[in-house]
């Protein structure tokens, strides 16, 4: 081999190691990303948990559902499997019982679930993520699984989601 063969070869070997590393970083275990416009998706339902309920330390407060259109035209019709690219996201706040009357306070957490079967293959196509405060950059969710979809697979007869349509 020529000299300038071997360094032509040992550039071509950096560039493609220094781009695997890159995209590796660019790409932490969870890619879901925040779903922007979700205020303007159809609302679903809203509850609130108070103290004293079960799952009060993780999901006190209150809580309203979306869907994109997707999702949305699938509740809407009662389909038990939604189509690829259906988005429902849990917005929760605290809850403020003042003078009566309970109103909203700060965003607590945003949770996302997207149905891609191919990238989700091992949570039955559905991917999870969630974000502290709201905030798009701070995506807390590592392990889908055991964060999420475990508590979520006793509603596998309705593709994995609890919420459903009220006319
Ligand atoms: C302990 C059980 C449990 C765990 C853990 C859980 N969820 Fe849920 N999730 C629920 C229940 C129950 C509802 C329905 C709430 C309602 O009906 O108002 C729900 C609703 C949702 C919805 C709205 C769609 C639907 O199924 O109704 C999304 C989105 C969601 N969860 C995302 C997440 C994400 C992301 C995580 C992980 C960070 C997570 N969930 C963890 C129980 C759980």
């Amino acid at each position: 081999m020529k000299r300038w063969q071997g360094i032509g070869l040992l550039a071509a070997l950096t560039i493609t190691v220094a781009t695997v590393f890159l995209v590796a970083q660019q790409n932490p275990a969870n890619t879901i990303r925040y779903p922007d416009g979700y205020r303007s998706w159809t609302h679903v339902k809203t509850a609130i948990l108070h103290p004293g309920h079960p799952l009060y330390d993780d999901f006190g407060g209150i809580h309203h559902v979306y869907a994109n259109t997707k999702a949305a035209q699938a509740l809407q019709k009662g389909v038990t499997s939604f189509p690829e690219g259906a988005m429902l996201v849990f917005d929760l706040l605290e809850s403020i019982t003042e003078n009566n009357a309970t109103g909203e306070g700060k965003r607590k957490v945003l949770a996302v679930m997207v149905k891609d079967s191919k990238r989700f293959r091992e949570t039955n196509g559905w991917g999870y993520a969630a974000f502290a405060g709201g905030d798009p950059k701070k995506q807390i969710v590592t392990d889908m699984k055991s964060a999420c979809h475990n508590c979520h697979m006793g509603q596998a007869h309705r593709d994995y989601v609890f919420s459903e349509w009220r006319p």
